[in-house]
């Protein structure tokens, strides 16, 4: 039997309702697998923490993180409480940041039974690679003259390590699937990062001479995620870039409440944490119509990391499977709820697997 000690971060929102569906989903797999194990360790922390405590997290929560397997984590944000750059700095950047997830991973395709928004989206299956350490987000700057003229200075930081770093992954991902990578640039206007990060690319290009490049501003990149998406395989950005593009992503496979993703330490010193591109959604939550796919297509990208990859396919199957059944929460155009999705995934794995 295979132990696996998973950290679970609901958080904030609707992070409190699609996280526990996604376990569910996740034990239930483990459960008809047979040869798994899944000991699961609940964190209490976000805003409401921060509310009581006025930290996002325990002081001794890194240490008490480190030793899992992976962090499973729903969403932080309650902006009408806490604001926002406290809250994300606090917990979901602090835990980037710290465990050294340099790298995050965020795949976007056609989805089985899902309406894109597009009337011809074609057959699209991308992965972005987000720089997730630097970049447009960096601690380095600050406001001065507050009384007077006030000037806000935001360092974007890009190093050579770290720009390598990601385009190095981004190229290996490129080698096991379609082999071809993308460049989000903006060095027409961007003077002195992006005729970096263009030159980087370069180099970086040349140790991969089987893969294909591409090198596009993402003004006109962001654009053909919506006029050509089945064009791309995978594409690197910087960390807001990245950010920015992923929205799209889920946008044109139907909902933001879709898209998965994962933060990775590739260095091997701290777990991975796995949490949906969708944030907390206080707009809709505590009505449990919050789509649940994103949190469970992303148990089944740490399932991947896991090295469970026969079972992480089982759990993208049974969803696909139940969204084209026409059981859908209303983002996408059906009126289910949460917990029926959640059901019908757990029942459709019982029959495939079971
Ligand atoms: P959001 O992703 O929370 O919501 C954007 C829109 O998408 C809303 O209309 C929401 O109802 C809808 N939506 C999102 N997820 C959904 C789901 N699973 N099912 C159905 N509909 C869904 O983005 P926002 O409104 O910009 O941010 C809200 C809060 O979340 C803020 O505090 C923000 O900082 C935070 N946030 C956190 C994360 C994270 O923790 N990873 C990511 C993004 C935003
Ligand atoms: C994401 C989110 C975060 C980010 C925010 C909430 C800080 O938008 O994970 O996509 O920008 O990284
Ligand atoms: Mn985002």
């Amino acid at each position: 039997m295979k132990r696996y000690e998973l950290a679970v971060i609901p958080g904030d929102g609707i992070g409190k309702e699609v996280v526990p569906s996604a376990v569910k989903v996740l034990q239930t797999a483990a459960t008809l697998h047979g040869g798994i194990q899944l000991e699961t360790t609940e964190f209490p922390w976000g805003c409401d923490y921060y509310i009581k405590h006025g930290k996002m997290m325990s002081d001794d929560g890194l240490e008490r993180l480190k030793n899992f397997d992976a962090i499973f984590l729903g969403a932080v944000g309650d902006p009408n409480k806490v604001p926002d750059h406290i809250s994300l700095w606090g917990l979901l950047i602090h835990i980037r940041r710290e465990f050294e997830q340099t790298i995050n991973i965020r795949p976007a395709k056609l989805f089985k039974g899902l309406t894109s928004p597009l009337v011809d989206p074609g057959a699209f299956n991308f992965l972005v690679v987000r720089e997730n350490s630097e970049g447009e987000y960096s601690e380095s700057g600050g406001r001065i003259h507050k009384e007077t003229d006030e000037i806000a200075i935001q360092n974007a930081i890009f190093t050579r390590k770290a720009t390598e770093r990601v385009m190095d992954y981004a190229f290996k991902q490129a080698v096991l699937r379609k082999g071809h990578v993308t460049s989000a640039t903006k060095s027409n206007g961007i003077v002195h990062s992006m005729p970096f990060w263009d030159e980087v690319f370069n180099d970086v290009s040349k140790r991969y001479t089987g893969v294909r490049t591409s090198s596009v501003h993402i003004d006109a990149l962001a654009a053909f995620f919506v006029t050509k998406p089945s064009d791309f395989d995978v594409i690197v950005a910087s960390n807001l870039f990245g950010d920015i593009l992923t929205d799209i992503g889920g946008a044109i496979m139907g909902s933001i409440g879709i898209a998965p993703a994962g933060n990775i330490n590739i260095n091997g010193k701290y777990p991975s944490m796995f949490e949906p591109v969708h944030g907390s959604a206080p707009d809709i939550y505590g009505k449990g119509i919050a789509n649940p796919i994103g949190q469970i297509w992303t148990a089944s990208l740490m399932l991947d990391h896991l090295g469970e990859i026969a079972l992480a396919r089982e759990v993208l199957r049974a969803m696909e499977e139940v969204t084209d059944a026409g059981i859908k929460t209303r983002d996408i155009g059906g009126n289910a709820t949460t917990d029926e999705v959640t059901n019908k995934i757990c029942l459709q794995l019982q029959n495939n697997i079971g």
